[in-house]
């Protein structure tokens, strides 16, 4: 059958055929430490699993608003404005079923054929598909080692064209885990602003957040910058639910009731019973977040202090999230790709089959040079999957 080329121009995730020999190796019983995962090793805590099974029973199990219900809309509204002084009403509040399909659809809504959006590398692996689902055109700029892999002002300044309509913002970062700082984003705003861009700031791990840093964004910096600004957020992070499928995305209505548009033509609203859960986990204690970022800040020291303790491999250290993203090239003149393998795939093979440990190329986040690794696995899985590394990388001889 002759697919549509809407999908023909999407390759396949490369790390498809590793995860698969990841599971065969597992599956044959093999220890294998699993560095690749993209979701804390939390359970979703007590009172939010316990509002949800109030509202099956309560009946709350039919068809809701399709952006939303308005307690939670509420409940987003507060948090937006109680913990970064950022107010919306609920016409500019879309919920959807989890935040990549939120993002998918202010894509849809706001880009238009050709229109060029930046994103800087190493980005989430979604972003250039989902805006080529939206005919709109990844530019993707590189950023610097050196700079924590952080897009400066004038890197931004020298991609730009009259075409260029948008900015990615990832911060917190996966797959760097780098936080951007006021003084970074302001002068990106400059250009922002000059250039009339929209910007998508994706927030999703703003609370996973380490050093007592404080979390900010281009929204927060002016009434100008909110108003060309989307700020996509969620609870599959913060709140270890990755399964209920809960996103959000903020900003001016116009786009914001388009997008509810479209979702009411494909999903409908998200789920009942996790928008009442998410209620919950919005409005209850927060402690248990507190909690796992103390456990994710330990991980990520005792990661970080690993990691540069192995001769060749260099990383800036994260300030949020749960990864950490390596760079391995001083080891690449030892490997043998296959034709069409990149060098940080043939590592992670090689890591997977010398060390069997699990992680995800870099070339997959479009920095080669790198391998991002999860932290959101136990202590003792940290010290002996890094251990494995150091060991198979001594065998590869440096
Ligand atoms: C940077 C980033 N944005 C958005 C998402 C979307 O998460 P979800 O769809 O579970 O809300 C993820 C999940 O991995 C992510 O890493």
């Amino acid at each position: 059958m002759e697919l549509a080329r809407r999908i023909r121009q999407i390759p396949p995730s490369a790390t498809l055929a590793l995860n698969a020999k990841a599971n065969q190796l597992k599956a044959q019983g093999v220890d294998v430490v699993n560095f690749g995962v993209g979701e804390p090793d939390f359970d979703t805590p007590k009172n939010i699993r316990k509002a949800a099974i109030k509202a099956i029973e309560d009946g709350f199990t039919r068809y809701t608003p399709v952006g939303g219900i308005l307690e939670l809309k509420e409940a987003i509204i507060k948090t937006f404005h109680d913990r970064y002084h950022l107010s919306y009403s609920p016409a500019e509040i879309m919920v959807s079923c989890g935040g990549k399909h939120a993002l998918y659809n202010l894509f849809q809504v706001i880009f238009d054929q050709g229109d060029e959006v930046v994103v800087p590398a190493p980005f989430w692996v979604s972003y250039p598909p989902m805006l080529m689902l939206a005919e709109a055109k990844p530019v993707i700029i590189p950023t610097r080692e050196e700079n924590g892999f952080k897009l400066t002002a004038e890197e931004l300044k020298a991609q730009l064209t009259p075409k260029t309509k948008g900015l990615i913002l990832n911060s917190p970062s996966n797959p760097t885990g780098m936080v951007y700082t006021q003084a970074e984003l302001e002068a990106l705003a400059e250009v922002v602003l000059a250039h009339n861009l929209l910007v998508i700031s994706d927030d999703i791990y703003d609370r996973i957040l380490f050093d007592g840093a404080s979390f900010v964004n281009l929204a927060m910096l002016s009434p100008e910058l909110k108003a060309r600004t989307f700020v996509l957020n969620g609870l599959s992070k913060t709140y270890a639910m990755t399964g209920w499928r809960i996103g959000y995305a903020a900003g001016p209505s116009e786009a914001i009731q388009a997008a509810i548009n479209l979702q009411s033509q494909s999903t409908s609203n998200p789920t009942s019973i996790s928008q009442k859960a998410g209620v919950e986990a919005l409005t209850g204690p927060q402690d248990t977040v507190a909690a796992m970022v103390k456990e994710f800040a330990w991980r990520r020291d005792d990661i970080y202090n690993r990691i540069r303790a192995i001769p060749g491999l260099t990383t800036p250290k994260p300030g949020g999230a749960f990864y950490i993203f390596p760079n391995f090239s001083a080891y690449y003149d030892r490997l043998n790709p296959r034709p069409g393998q990149s060098h940080s795939q043939a590592l992670a093979e090689y890591l997977l089959e010398e060390a069997r440990v699990a992680a995800v190329p870099g070339a997959e986040f479009g920095e080669d040079r790198c391998i991002r690794l999860s932290y959101a696995t136990s202590r003792e899985r940290i010290a002996t999957g890094v251990e494995r590394i150091a060991a198979a990388l001594r065998n590869l001889g440096k």
